[in-house]
């Protein structure tokens, strides 16, 4: 009997889109070159140098999960309308991982050791809010941008005053994030309940800390 093999594509499209985000590329190339590029590395001390990669480190896993939750989305929400606007902004995380990958590699540090698990519950999240409605979907997509944008202006005011390079990164990619959110607004997304705000606000502190360490 005939076996249909496009029946297991979406699924090897989403393995394979994981494990792109997953095994760190010596180099990765995204759409626009890192706003750091030219900008002179600053004199910075063991200490400092440590908490920056740490701050990147998060930023870094909060991007896995920004792919993630766009894969996630794919594979369940229609979106007929912004199909567009989404698949540009998924591009421009793309961008993010590279610059935050980058800047970590610049540190000589890691990405954190947990991204995997990460990933898994983003996906899923993803694609079970995709599965509820794309209003839905859209409203945990402007509700994630909104979270990641304060993580950002926290860690800006927490990096050495004289590291331009992860600043220019960091401001950058705030930029966007608030684009996103904007669009998921204007595409129609739903105010989540507070309940499900505070319990991602939670999900997210386990993610800051962990990864910050490892
Ligand atoms: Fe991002
Ligand atoms: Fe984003």
């Amino acid at each position: 009997m005939m076996r249909n093999p496009r029946i297991f594509d979406p699924f090897i499209i989403h393995v394979d889109a994981a494990l792109r985000t997953l095994a760190s590329p010596s180099q990765r190339f995204g759409v626009r070159k890192s706003p750091a590029e030219g900008i002179p590395e600053s004199a910075m001390s063991l200490t400092e140098k440590q908490h920056v990669a740490g701050l990147m480190r998060v930023n870094h896993a909060g991007e896995v999960c920004a792919q993630a939750l766009y894969q996630g989305q794919a594979l369940t929400a229609r979106l007929n309308t912004v199909k567009e606007q989404m698949a540009h902004a998924a591009a421009e995380e793309i961008d993010h991982l590279a610059w935050c990958e980058a800047r970590l590699s610049e540190l000589n540090s890691h990405p954190s050791l947990f991204n995997p698990l990460w990933y898994a519950g983003s996906f899923f999240l993803g694609a079970l809010a995709g599965l509820v409605g794309d209003q839905w979907s859209l409203g945990f997509v402007a509700e994630t941008e909104r979270q990641v944008t304060a993580h950002l202006t926290h860690h800006l005011a927490r990096l050495p005053p004289h590291d331009e390079k992860t600043k220019a990164i960091l401001l950058r990619m705030k930029m966007d994030e608030t684009a996103h959110a904007d669009l998921a607004v204007t595409a129609g997304a739903r105010a989540l309940p507070v309940l499900i705000k505070n319990l991602m606000y939670g999900i997210s502190k386990l993610l800051t800390t962990s990864s910050y360490v490892l």
